[in-house]
């Protein structure tokens, strides 16, 4: 990873270990920039994929905004130098001191989800006297062919308002005192790899925006969400330059800034998580394992073998969850030798505990390490100290240099709160 040796960093800090390089961020963040550059608009990073400290303020650093959907993200975010004025509030279930906390702090806007948070929120706001800037989010229903669990713009989903909802709301809060519509937002899911339902979303937006303007509520922003899918086995990337292309005409001289709320896109390829290979071993049928490194194994036809890790599940739970297709490789990778099907396992007492299925690797020996990658979004983030076990360190690198940025928990930590 740019200048330093993984193998190095495993041994250095331990395994499993979630590394980031710095440079991939920033030219990710660059290419984005560069696409977008004849569109008025404000990427808003979207923290739930990596709320690392230290990456946060790399990307608050390079004028980015944030999308937050917690207390907890606003706080994060703001630590990590981005200012409340390029912060919007996601989510379907703000609790009334996430709102209050909102409106003080004069965020971008905050997102309305139904009608009666947008009562909620007028509430908040009339009480502590202030003005607070709103979009409203809208259910488009459209589908963007991706995993189920992260479909968020059907109309079977627990998102936004359907378009005809929204207008009402809109017109509610522009008759408020204490409530100012100031965009409109929709969000259709994650890991899209088309432009197709994107260009539907933004039509639709860019429509009811438009006949809210006739009526006199102007809108500053336009908000179509993040979701902008990487590549995941087979599968290519959403191409943030075919996206730019797409959405330009469509936007033509209206006076709206465009707001994207990309998380995976800016982080995932920038990641590896990194562990060691701990155990091998065939079930019945798998063929025999006679142990030496590079001995074929055959495989019988209910049969499979196992590489054991020591990173589970709750490291990294997008395999388990979504049957997400991460590349592994051997951090030292071999000369020739041959490859071998097997399921890469980790040690939780659970069969959904998997990296890999059915992945074809060089054979491994026990204390090799391996990297999993595009594991910067949605990695550490979503893991937990299942099975009692404290979660990984990681460590952020440029160029020769490689700090680590959050140390691994202790078997202390896992008592720390326990009265
Ligand atoms: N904006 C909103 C309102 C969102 O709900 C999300 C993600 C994003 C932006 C960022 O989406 P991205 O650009 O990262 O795709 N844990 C799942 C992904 C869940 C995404 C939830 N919302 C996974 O590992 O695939």
């Amino acid at each position: 990873m740019e200048d330093v040796s993984l193998e190095g960093l495993a041994h250095r800090f331990g395994t499993p270990l979630y590394v980031y390089s710095e440079a991939a961020i920033l030219s990710q963040i660059r290419r984005f920039e560069a696409a977008f550059h004849g569109l008025p608009h404000l990427f808003c990073y979207a923290l739930k994929a990596n709320p690392s400290g230290r990456l946060c303020r790399l990307i608050s650093s390079r004028g980015l905004g944030a999308d937050i959907v917690s207390g907890g993200e606003m706080e994060r975010a703001l630590r990590s130098g981005f200012p409340a004025s390029r912060m919007i509030f996601s989510g379907v279930g703000k609790t009334e001191s996430e709102l209050d906390w909102a409106v003080r702090r004069r965020l971008l806007f905050i997102n309305v989800e139904s009608e009666e948070e947008l009562r909620r929120l007028e509430g908040v706001a009339k009480r502590l006297k202030k003005t607070a800037d709103i979009s409203v989010r809208v259910n488009p229903d459209i589908d963007p062919r991706t995993h189920r669990h992260i479909t968020t713009g059907l109309a079977v989903n627990k998102f936004g308002v359907p378009p005809a909802a929204a207008r009402d709301l809109f017109r509610r809060a522009a008759k408020q005192k204490h409530l100012r519509p100031v965009a409109i937002q929709c969000h259709l899911g994650s890991q899209i790899r088309e432009v197709k339902p994107y260009l539907s979303a933004l039509r639709q937006l860019l429509s009811l925006a438009r006949s809210l303007a006739a009526e006199g509520i102007p809108l500053r922003w336009l908000d179509i969400g993040g979701g902008m899918g990487v590549a995941e086995g087979e599968k290519g990337e959403l191409n943030p330059e075919s996206l730019a292309a797409a959405i330009a005409p469509e936007m033509g001289d209206y006076p709206l800034r465009l707001i994207l709320e990309p998380g995976r896109a800016l982080v995932a390829g920038s990641g590896a998580l990194l562990m060691k290979v701990l155990y091998r071993k065939a079930s019945a049928g798998g063929g025999p394992l006679r142990g030496t490194p590079g001995t074929r194994l055959r495989r019988g036809r209910d049969g499979r073998r196992f590489v054991i890790v020591d990173a589970g599940m709750n490291d990294f739970a997008r395999p388990s969850l979504y049957d997400a297709h991460h590349p592994i490789v051997p951090a030292v990778l071999p000369r020739g030798g041959p490859k071998f099907r097997a399921d890469v396992v980790g040690p939780i007492c659970e069969s959904g505990d998997f990296v890999a299925k059915d992945r074809l690797l060089p054979w491994p020996a026990p204390g090799d390490v391996w990297a999993v990658l595009m594991a910067g979004a949605y990695g550490f983030s979503m893991s937990s100290q299942y099975n009692s076990r404290p979660r990984a360190a990681e460590v952020l690198v440029s160029g020769h240099e490689a700090a680590l940025i959050r140390r691994r928990e202790t078997l202390k930590d896992l008592f720390a709160l326990e009265r």
